[in-house]
């Protein structure tokens, strides 16, 4: 029951850019050597585009937006990352990277077999059996191919093009950008941490290169919730992003960062209401229509939570833990791919785990609120 408007988003024709032009450096830019910068790695749905509207709203310079497979294959995800940023004619400021089309063990049938064994998740992401009827009711491609590309499911029916991808190993552009601004750079994932676990492996420096990392997942102790909620509270506190590839999961949040946050349940209270949408709604941009038709309120604001997070963490963030944390990568657990956390003195010892920040509780109506005015009143390329 995917919340769907149909309402015809009025597409403005974009003189295109030529491709020499594309992500040189910018013009008269506001962004300084000493701006925040970010890296914003995600399994793009087609509203997402907020995260940047946020990210450029707090004047962070956004350096590339990469894609992994967690709801939908990263092909699809990457354009629709593409769409979002041809919606505001970002296209020429912002680069997006395609990622990694499978974690790194984990395939739609084996993942259908520990299923058989251990229980279905309420969402199962892109491992979800294909369905060629929802594709046509405008859902993203799950299982079968991961070249296949859903034009129904864009912003306004219209595939962004291809060719504007600035690449396709986003695990690469994550070192590189890492390297070029040593301690400067945080890297947000929301989806799977497929691409994270590759850059970590191809460059022993790059966790201590980048500034830190900010996870959307690490969902603990939510079994009970799972038995006795209702399907929506069991859909809401089960970790779909680390469990959709759990031995990247384990690569990363082990890893030496020099900082790591996680946000999961803290994001469950965080829902966009009709009051949202009517403000929303008040200002008539791109932007704003293409939320309204494509945003799910069903679901919490969990990607813009952890995003906020990051992005002001001492508003945002109310309460807070650490705690040393390994994830099961037990295929044969019911676990698989779920943190475990421990403190300092019981941490196992035969293997290095790292502590990490554990969010309990975020400023709701802040992180709403930031979303809100970012597309509101959205950045564009000349003021960034
Ligand atoms: C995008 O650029 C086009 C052509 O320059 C312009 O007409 C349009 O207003 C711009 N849209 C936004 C949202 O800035
Ligand atoms: C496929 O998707 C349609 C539309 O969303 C849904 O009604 C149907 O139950 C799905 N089929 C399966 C086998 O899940
Ligand atoms: C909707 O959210 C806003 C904050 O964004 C809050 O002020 C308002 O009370 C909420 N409305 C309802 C009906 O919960
Ligand atoms: C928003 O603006 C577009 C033109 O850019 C117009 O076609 C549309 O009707 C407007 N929508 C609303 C709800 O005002
Ligand atoms: C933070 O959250 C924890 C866990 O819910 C709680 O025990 C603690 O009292 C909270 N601290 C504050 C300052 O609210
Ligand atoms: C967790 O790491 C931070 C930063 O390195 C450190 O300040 C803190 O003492 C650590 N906490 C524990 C329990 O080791
Ligand atoms: C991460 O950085 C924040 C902000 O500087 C700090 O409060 C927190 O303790 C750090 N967490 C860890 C695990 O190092
Ligand atoms: C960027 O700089 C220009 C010229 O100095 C200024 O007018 C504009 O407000 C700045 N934009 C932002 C977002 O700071």
């Amino acid at each position: 029951m995917k919340f769907m408007i149909a309402y015809t988003v009025a597409l403005l024709s974009y003189s295109s850019l030529s491709s020499a032009l594309r992500h040189e450096k910018r013009q008269n830019s506001n962004a300084t050597n000493a701006s925040p910068k970010i890296i914003i790695d995600n399994d793009w749905g087609a509203p997402d585009f907020y995260l940047i509207l946020m990210a450029l709203a707090l004047d962070y310079e956004v350096l590339g937006l990469t894609s992994n497979s967690a709801n939908t294959w990263a092909l699809q995800s990457s354009l629709h990352a593409l769409r979002g940023l041809e919606l505001g004619n970002l296209t020429s400021c912002i680069p997006v990277y395609k990622g990694a089309d499978y974690p790194l063990l984990n395939t739609p049938s084996l993942f259908q077999s520990w299923q058989y064994i251990h229980g279905a998740l309420p969402w199962q992401g892109v491992f979800a059996p294909e369905n060629l009827t929802a594709q046509a009711a405008g859902f993203d491609p799950t299982s079968g191919d991961p070249n296949t590309i859903n034009p129904v499911a864009f912003v306004g029916g219209t595939v962004p093009d291809q060719s504007l991808l600035a690449g396709y190993q986003a695990a690469i552009f994550m070192i590189e950008s890492v390297r070029k601004y040593p301690s400067q750079v945080s890297i947000y994932s929301a989806g799977a941490l497929t691409n994270i676990a590759l850059a970590i492996r191809l460059d022993p420096t790059f966790t201590q290169n980048a500034k830190e990392l900010v996870v959307m997942g690490g969902y603990i102790d939510t079994t009970l919730l799972q038995a006795t909620g209702d399907f929506l509270q069991a859909d809401i506190n089960s970790d779909i992003n680390l469990k959709i590839d759990p031995e990247s999961s384990k690569i990363a949040l082990t890893a030496d960062w020099k900082n790591v946050t996680l946000v999961s349940a803290a994001a469950n209270n965080v829902f966009i209401n009709a009051t949202d949408y009517a403000e929303i709604s008040s200002v008539n941009n791109t932007y704003t229509q293409a939320f309204v038709s494509k945003y799910f309120p069903v679901l919490p604001a969990w990607d813009a939570t952890a995003m906020a997070v990051l992005l002001d963490r001492e508003n945002v963030l109310t309460n807070s833990t650490e705690f040393f944390v390994d994830v099961d990568v037990a295929w044969f657990s019911p676990y698989y791919g779920e943190i475990r956390a421990y403190q300092q003195i019981l941490a196992p010892m035969g293997q290095q785990l790292r502590n990490v920040s554990y969010a309990f509780s975020v400023d709701e109506d802040r992180v709403k609120s930031m979303m809100k005015q970012a597309m509101m009143q959205p950045r564009t390329c000349a003021d960034v």
